[in-house]
């Protein structure tokens, strides 16, 4: 069973590839092409440039990610084409949607619409993928806590099976990604800023022992303790406005506002997901978005997870960076786990789709 994916639901035009092979989940070829360098002036994303961008690059990635892993364009040799409909920008989406029916018509195959949320959870279910506590393992067992981290989403997923989801909760207001990125803008950074903060984190870290101080800046945690599983990021961007607005930062004030900011973010996604872990008696915790690419946020869950307090044995997995971040693969992989092949002319782009 081979199955084809497509992801265009914003700036980044995708395709990968995976095989079921003994029971495992291959990743047979994933390739991503980004528009994010247009946006890195704007600060944003600009929806049009966005959708033109997919248009120029949709069928080079298609054709790219087919003869990566030996097959021709087009391929009778793929199974079911698994397509991203939704939730994203609409002519982004809608560039990958009309694509893939296209090719499900001429190429006479199944088409599986899929929701890009579930799907960066899916990047765990890719064989080579998932780590646990540092380590390669298997496949996630059920029940599930998903924790989806992206530029547009926080949710927290409980999954009983596959097709079996339910959202426990998400946030209120900006997602965790959107944080980073408007903090990243109110100090200068370039779009996408979630990897340029982990990176300056870092160096506020190496540079402790000289001139740096990682906790000089303590940002607001909010709703860590609230009893339910939301969150809530707007009022961190407001105390971080607070404390640039008319300041004259040095490059050691920018560096250590970055690790305050990550790690206040990194606490309240770690602890709200494990209280959800324990409430359900979860056997896994997938991370998801590209959020999860950061590497503080894993550490802090192995740190956590791996506390005398915390006797559930849940294992975490979190995908390679490349996973985390939008592409075709998980796509696909979502598309292998919950394959409802719905016929070309019912399938449509939903910008809004949720769970
Ligand atoms: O999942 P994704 O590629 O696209 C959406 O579906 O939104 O996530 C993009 C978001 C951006 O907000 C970006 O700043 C953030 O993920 N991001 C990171 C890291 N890498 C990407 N945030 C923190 N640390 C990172 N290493
Ligand atoms: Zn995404």
């Amino acid at each position: 069973m081979v199955i084809l994916g497509i992801e265009t639901s914003c700036d980044e035009t995708s395709c990968g590839v995976v095989r079921l092979e003994k029971g495992n989940l291959k990743l047979l070829s994933n390739v991503v092409s980004s528009s994010s360098y247009l946006h890195s002036k704007t600060g944003g994303i600009i929806p049009e440039i966005a959708a033109r961008e997919q248009v120029r690059d949709i069928f080079p990635v298609i054709k790219k990610a087919l003869s990566d892993c030996g097959l021709s364009f087009p391929s009778p040799s793929i199974d079911a084409i698994a397509v991203t409909v939704g939730p994203g920008l609409i002519g982004s989406l809608l560039v990958g949607v009309e694509t893939a029916k296209t090719l499900s018509l001429l190429l006479n195959k199944p088409l599986i619409p899929v929701n890009h949320l579930l799907g960066h959870i899916y990047a765990n279910f890719i064989s080579q993928s998932s780590i646990v506590n540092g380590q390669l393992s298997n496949v996630p067992q059920f029940p599930a806590i998903g924790l989806i981290v992206s530029g547009g989403h926080t949710d927290l997923i409980l999954m009983r099976g596959h097709g079996n989801i339910k959202r426990i909760g998400g946030t209120r207001d900006d997602a965790a990604g959107e944080a980073f990125d408007k903090i990243g803008r109110m100090l200068g950074l370039p779009y996408p800023s979630g990897p340029i903060i982990e990176k300056l984190a870092r160096l506020a870290s190496a540079r402790q022992a000289k001139d740096g101080d990682p906790k000089r800046f303590i940002f607001p945690r909010p709703m860590m303790d609230s009893p339910n599983f939301d969150f809530s990021f707007s009022g961190l961007k407001t105390s971080v406005y607070r404390k640039v607005k008319d300041a004259k930062l040095s490059e050691s004030d920018i560096t250590n506002i970055c690790a305050g900011v990550q790690e206040a973010i990194v606490d309240v996604l770690t602890s709200k997901t494990i209280k959800a872990a324990q409430k359900y008696n979860v056997k896994s915790i997938l991370l998801g978005g590209g959020v999860a690419a950061n590497q503080a946020l894993t550490e802090n869950f192995i740190r956590q997870l791996g506390g005398s307090n915390f006797k559930l044995g849940t294992k975490l997995f979190v995908p390679p960076k490349s996973l985390c971040t939008d592409n075709g693969a998980m796509i696909a992989a979502c598309g292998f786990f919950n394959s409802k092949t719905v016929s070309f002319e019912k399938v449509d782009a939903n910008p809004s789709l949720y769970f």
